[in-house]
């Protein structure tokens, strides 16, 4: 059994110190928004190399945070993506606007920047690019469209804790960053949680204002608010995992280079960060064509696997209003039909990973398949198992 994903093992080795974080915190009898909050809002602000942090109760509320902050509202579009996960498009329609997808780039699977421009209106306010699985999205074109044009940056940096483009960290190049502390994160809590990084004091003072019902003081309301304030205990939590977030990510990567190692044998589409990049993968794909035969397989040697994601936004029904339609974004789509995420977490044993690998190999050759070939129009494309198969 590998499963795809063990908190229990991360828990098992820090487990003396959450224990007494989370007794100080329900020692101390405060329980929102008080010191713990504090003090990781300074350490992550640090981490993320931002003047300031404010954190929130999920990655979604961070969001619609910084895009309320940044003066987005109805009658506005917000470029984004469609290959993430749903909370990206439902921030921006929480916030009023409407949603623009662009295509991602078939080789970083990230925004593609050369698509941005063609889809400007007047009303475009901001673009909401995603760093997939812990790659940072191309931010230097993104960046000087952005600028430009007049409009604003948010990174949706939920996957991509600690993850670099030529030396600066996920979430400090745009206008404001937005991160998810979910369990399964690269940095979880126990439970939800969520952070806006940004160096403009006046956007962090906003974000402050809105998590916590406008209030400037208590029962004195500036301005109309949410009630998106984090917990003592999760903000505890997290100040003990922040002590371990660049060894896990270390371990992630070494995991990772092990299974560039072991699948370069193997003709499909691998991660291929850029060079100037760290990725952090808190998910590692690859692409192919006969990829739910390859789910079943691992699936059923008990190897947990999965798809991220194999709907995207924009053909999923809750979003059909929209109006896109199959063929809108082919890189996308085509992602979306042939990406597998492999199980990685900074504890997955080397050992494990050669098990995920040589249990992919015996699917190839159990599997002859009858297409052959890297698909003509997507030179980048996975090509099937069969291509692979060798004389034995
Ligand atoms: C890319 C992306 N954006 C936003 C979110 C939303 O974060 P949360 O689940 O904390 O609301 C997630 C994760 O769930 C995510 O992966």
């Amino acid at each position: 059994m590998i499963p795809f994903l063990d908190l229990k093992a991360q828990y098992s080795q820090i487990k003396p110190e959450i224990d007494a974080a989370v007794a100080r915190v329900i020692g101390s009898g405060h329980f929102v928004l008080g010191p713990e909050v504090t003090a990781f809002e300074g350490r992550f602000a640090g981490y993320c190399r931002t003047a300031h942090c404010r954190a929130v109760n999920t990655g979604t509320s961070a969001l619609h945070l910084a895009l309320l902050t940044a003066g987005v509202g109805p009658g506005d579009e917000v470029i984004t993506v469609s290959m993430t996960f749903v909370a990206t498009t439902a921030a921006i329609i929480y916030s009023g606007a409407k949603p623009v997808f662009v295509d991602v780039d078939p080789v970083t699977w990230t925004m593609d920047p050369g698509l941005i421009e063609a889809a400007i209106t007047p009303r475009t306010k901001a673009i909401l690019p995603v760093h997939l699985h812990g790659l940072m999205a191309d931010m230097d074109p993104i960046m000087a469209i952005a600028r430009r044009h007049g409009l604003v940056v948010i990174e949706d940096a939920a996957q991509a804790h600690g993850a670099e483009y030529r030396g600066r960290r996920a979430g400090s190049i745009g206008d404001l960053g937005c991160f998810s502390f979910y369990p399964g994160k690269n940095l979880g809590a126990f439970g939800e949680g969520g952070a806006v990084v940004t160096d403009r004091p006046e956007f962090a003072h906003r974000v402050s204002l809105l998590r916590d019902w406008g209030q400037e003081a208590k029962y004195d309301h500036a301005i109309p608010g949410y009630n998106y304030r984090m917990d003592e205990i999760q903000s505890a939590i997290l100040n003990v995992k922040l002590d371990y977030i660049e060894s896990w990510t270390e371990a992630r990567r070494s995991a990772a280079e092990q299974y560039n190692a072991l699948l370069s044998e193997l003709p499909f589409a691998r991660p291929q960060p850029p060079g100037h990049a760290r990725h952090v993968y808190h998910v590692y794909a690859v692409r192919l064509e006969e990829r739910d035969h390859a789910l079943s397989l691992l699936r059923d040697a008990g190897i947990g696997a999965g798809i991220h994601y194999p709907v995207p936004v924009h053909l999923q029904r809750a979003y059909a209003e929209l109006g896109y339609r199959a063929g809108d974004l082919p890189v996308t789509e085509m992602l979306a039909n042939d990406f597998l995420s492999l199980p990685i977490y900074p504890e997955l044993q080397p050992e494990q990973a050669a098990e995920v690998v040589a249990t992919l190999r015996n699917a190839a050759m159990l599997r002859p398949s009858e297409a052959v070939g890297a698909r003509a129009e997507h030179p980048q494309s996975v090509m099937t198992w069969s291509h692979n198969r060798r004389a034995s």
